[in-house]
């Protein structure tokens, strides 16, 4: 697909070089080979890769060779060099010469491509990789979501194919997994992208107010309706109505919400049907298959909202995307000089994530604000394990005549608020927990905001 970045590998070793277009191609780049140094340059004029891999001894044109002519010729293309096993004085001499990178003989495929991911995320490499695949697939911008993990490419490719049509998506997935990313990423691949994107979240709201939240309501329609209301369905006409945390809409409500979705029809509170122009995703992170059989959710509706199931993988189910994403984030939060420590991306890659890659996002931004130095390393690495869990310095301090158990839970909830800036998303990642599931104890517990 020519919206995937390139790869230019130029090897003499035939067995080595189909293990390294296998590999590569198979971690979603788009590669190109060549047998020697000469057919590598012309292949290299011809197509411009931003990523040249080269071996350094070859009959003919030497690595070195064909280094020193692509760094002349187009400067910001980076070249990661292969050197034979006890020869890192050529892989130094290399360096000097300008090679981003370089992979000793013999080299596992998980090296090879972290390397190589290294490299596609280095400075203007990913830049170009997103303006290019913008100019290129035209549609669905991916550029703010990290993923080279064949799960995710087959999420990629199923948005990119589904984007542009009217069909209604149903993102699956554990919190923090990017459901919300992928929703905004299909409406700006659409035709409806220059209409409105309005998301709800199903969880938040009272039940008492969803259905005027969602289909609006006419003055005088119940106490407090004081003038007409527009609802999400009006507000999303046009463009895409993001249902989140579709599960939990209440069973009353869903006949209505099938309706919609058929008829393409909308009744708002105590008024007149009236049609609306509007494209559904919702999402969810409850099975929703089994609230079906549960009888908490109707069949009828779930088909129909799961034309298109897209399922998000678990973090800990795609851990190679950990590095990509941990550097991600360490710009994305204001740390774009920062290095981090091969040896924290391992501790980080073992994490089990229950909190997805919210979780992940969370603590790269601690470690950011905390960290000591301009380079990160296992020592900022300080989980936050629950009282008692190991590697956290506070030990629970409670009274001798007891405590109960809700104030804690009160307490952990405005800790998490106020360390999180009052910022509810964060706050129940911090507590593992989803946002209307915080919420719901803040109302308990009336916690304001
Ligand atoms: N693949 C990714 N690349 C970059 N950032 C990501 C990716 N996936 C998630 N994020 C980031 O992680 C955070 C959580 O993502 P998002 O809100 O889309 O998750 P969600 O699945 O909707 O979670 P929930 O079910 O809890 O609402 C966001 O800040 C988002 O930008
Ligand atoms: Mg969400």
């Amino acid at each position: 697909m020519a919206n995937k970045p390139s790869v230019l590998i130029i090897e003499d070793d035939t067995s080595l070089r189909r293990v390294l277009e296998f590999s590569l191609e198979e971690a979603g780049y788009r590669v190109l080979t060549a047998v020697d140094g000469t057919k590598g340059l012309d292949l290299f004029r011809q197509e411009q890769p931003p990523l040249v891999i080269t071996d350094i001894a070859m009959p003919g044109l030497s690595g070195y060779d064909v280094l020193k002519a692509v760094k002349e010729e187009a400067p910001e293309t980076l070249v990661i060099v292969i050197t034979a096993f006890g020869s890192v004085e050529k892989a130094v001499e290399a360096m000097k010469l300008g090679a981003y990178d370089y992979l000793t003989k013999p080299f596992g495929r998980d090296e090879l491509r972290l390397v190589v991911a290294k490299a596609f995320d280095f400075s203007g490499l990913k830049r170009e990789n997103a303006r290019l695949r913008e100019e290129l697939a035209g549609q669905v911008d991916f550029s703010h979501i990290v993923g080279i993990s064949e799960k995710m490419q087959q999420v990629f490719d199923l948005v990119r194919r589904v984007a542009s049509t009217e069909a209604t998506v149903l993102l699956l997935g554990e919190s923090g997994t990017g459901k919300e990313l992928v929703a905004r990423a299909l409406h700006h691949g659409s035709e409806r992208a220059e209409g409105p994107f309005i998301p709800v979240n199903c969880a938040a709201i009272p039940r008492e107010l969803l259905e005027s939240e969602l289909f609006g309501h006419v003055k005088g329609s119940f106490t407090g309706a004081v003038r007409d209301r527009q609802g999400k369905f009006q507000q999303a006409d046009g463009g895409t109505l993001f249902l989140d945390e579709v599960g939990e809409l209440p069973v009353d409500l869903q006949p209505k919400l099938l309706r919609a979705l058929q008829e393409r029809e909308i009744e708002p509170v105590g008024g007149a049907t009236c049609k609306v122009d509007v494209r559904v995703v919702a999402a969810t992170n409850r099975n929703l298959a089994q609230a079906v059989e549960d009888g908490d959710f109707r069949e009828d509706l779930y088909y129909r909202l799961a034309v298109i199931p897209v399922e998000l993988p678990a973090l800990r189910e795609r851990r190679e995307d950990i590095p990509l994403l941990v550097r991600h984030f360490v710009k994305k939060h204001g740390g774009a000089g920062v290095q981090v420590d091969d040896d924290l991306l391992q501790r980080l890659g073992a994490q089990n994530w229950p909190g997805n890659v919210r979780e992940l996002e969370n603590l790269v931004e601690r470690m950011l604000i905390l960290r000591r130095s301009d380079r990160l390393s296992p020592a900022d690495f300080k989980p936050t394990a629950g009282p008692g869990g190991k590697g956290d310095s506070r030990v629970l301090n409670l009274p001798d005549e007891g405590y109960s158990l809700e104030d804690l839970e009160k307490e952990a909830v405005i800790e998490a608020l106020r360390r999180n800036d009052g910022n509810q998303t964060k706050a129940a990642a911090f507590l593992r927990i989803p946002r209307h599931t915080l919420i719901y104890r803040m109302e308990k517990y009336g916690i304001k905001k």
